[in-house]
């Protein structure tokens, strides 16, 4: 099976996110990166050639690589988005305009408008977009939703989501680092910052291992860093359409030993889970009443779900490279046997979830945390 050709925009050098992609697409075999527009600068497409065979295919804006790559028959097929939040929009849109899929990353877009926009186009295209949320990737967190669905929690009662960072304590953004200066920046980010960075990912998990949608939330987002634009610290209470009740809490300047302290514990009247994604192969069962079960990636008992989403034996720790090489892996499946079957968390609906979260959370916090119904999707769940 030939690989599926790849074009990626933005990763160039001293990126952050861009190389993980080239990794995580390399992992099992299926992609070939062929072309990309990694920068902000044009000047740059020279250093972005090392990265792919033909550096005749290392261009200097993405408007030239989508025009040249849509004429070529060998083409790119997919394009992955690792920009800066305001350029997934009009990439994504000039990408499936020209009759090419997407891999964006989150959030999706600046506003719910742009992220509908985008889902309906690729509905009429007929082609496949995914959002890059990476955690969904991990196999105990397959586990998790795997558990859930067979109702092994029986009824869900509640859920608590934690993303801690402290990488934003101080104001670094006027200190040099590119990453933080885009994400403080409103016209960049788009209006949530730490709500869009992380937050996203938080409503994102939990909107997956449960398959509950909140229905209302209320929020208080704060700028902790005087001076600061955007909020780097979110507390969220939210009702799920169950009854259950659910709370975020995601910082950008919450010092801990974590440095990616994403966890999660979900709980029902049979039993809770948690996990961390500081120590991914590992998921906790605790049944009502009941001795607590470590349970851990690779070994016996899983849900098929989680077995397939493990490349290596139990003991060899795999993780965040595998768990976005577990999306593209996804991608790949979903291409070749051009399935309907739905892309795990990752979906454009997941993309579009994640803005209308973003947008009630301002609503809410900017009523002094009234509670707020979430403000509907309008497309397919
Ligand atoms: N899914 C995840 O787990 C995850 C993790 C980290 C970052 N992200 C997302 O990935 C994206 C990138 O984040 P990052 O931390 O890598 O940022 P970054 O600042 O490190 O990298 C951004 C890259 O985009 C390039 N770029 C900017 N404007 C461009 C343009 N007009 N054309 C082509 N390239 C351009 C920059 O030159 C740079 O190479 C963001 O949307 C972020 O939210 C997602």
């Amino acid at each position: 099976m030939r690989p599926i050709r790849l074009g990626m925009v933005g990763g160039g050098a001293g990126a952050f996110f861009g190389p993980v992609h080239r990794t995580a697409a390399r992992l099992d075999g299926r992609f070939e990166l062929v072309a990309g527009a990694f920068s902000s600068r044009p000047e740059a497409a020279g250093e972005g050639a090392a990265l792919i065979a033909d550096a005749a295919r290392s261009y200097p804006h993405y408007r030239a690589m989508i025009e040249a790559e849509a004429r070529r028959e060998d083409g790119v097929e997919l394009i992955a988005i690792v920009t800066p939040n305001h350029l997934h929009y009009p990439v994504a849109k000039a990408a499936l305009e020209a009759g090419i899929a997407v891999l964006c990353e989150k959030p999706l877009a600046l506003d719910l408008e742009q992220a509908r926009e985008l889902a309906a186009l690729a509905s009429e295209r007929d082609l496949l977009f995914a959002v890059a949320y990476t955690y969904t990737g991990y196999p105990m967190v397959r586990q998790a939703a795997a558990m859930v669905r067979a109702g092994e929690l029986g009824t869900l009662r509640g859920a608590q989501i934690r993303y801690v960072q402290d990488w934003l304590a101080t104001p670094v953004e006027a200190g040099g680092s590119k990453q933080a200066a885009w994400r403080t920046d409103p016209r960049l980010a788009g209006p949530g910052g730490c709500l869009g960075d992380i937050g996203t990912h938080c409503y994102n998990l939990l909107h997956s291992v449960t398959g509950l949608n909140a229905v209302a939330l209320a929020a208080d987002l704060q700028a902790s860093v005087p001076g600061r634009a955007l909020d780097d610290d979110v507390q969220i209470m939210l009702r799920l359409e169950n009854g259950a009740r659910a709370g975020i809490w995601a910082t950008q300047v919450a010092p801990a030993v974590a440095k990616n302290g994403l966890d999660f514990h979900i709980y029902g009247d049979k039993g809770g889970l948690e996990w961390a994604q500081e120590a991914p192969d590992l998921l906790r069962f605790t049944p009502v009443g009941g001795n607590s079960v470590l349970m851990r990636r690779g070994a016996g008992g899983l849900h098929p779900a989680a077995v397939a989403a493990t490349r290596l034996p139990a003991g060899h720790p795999e993780a965040y490279f595998e768990a976005l090489g577990q999306l593209y892996r996804d991608i790949a499946e979903h291409w070749t046997q051009r399935s309907r079957a739905p892309l795990f968390g990752a979906r454009v609906a997941d993309g579009v979830a994640g803005i209308a979260f973003v947008e009630t959370a301002i609503v809410s916090s900017r009523s002094n945390g009234a509670w707020t119904a979430m403000i509907p999707q309008a497309i397919a769940n």
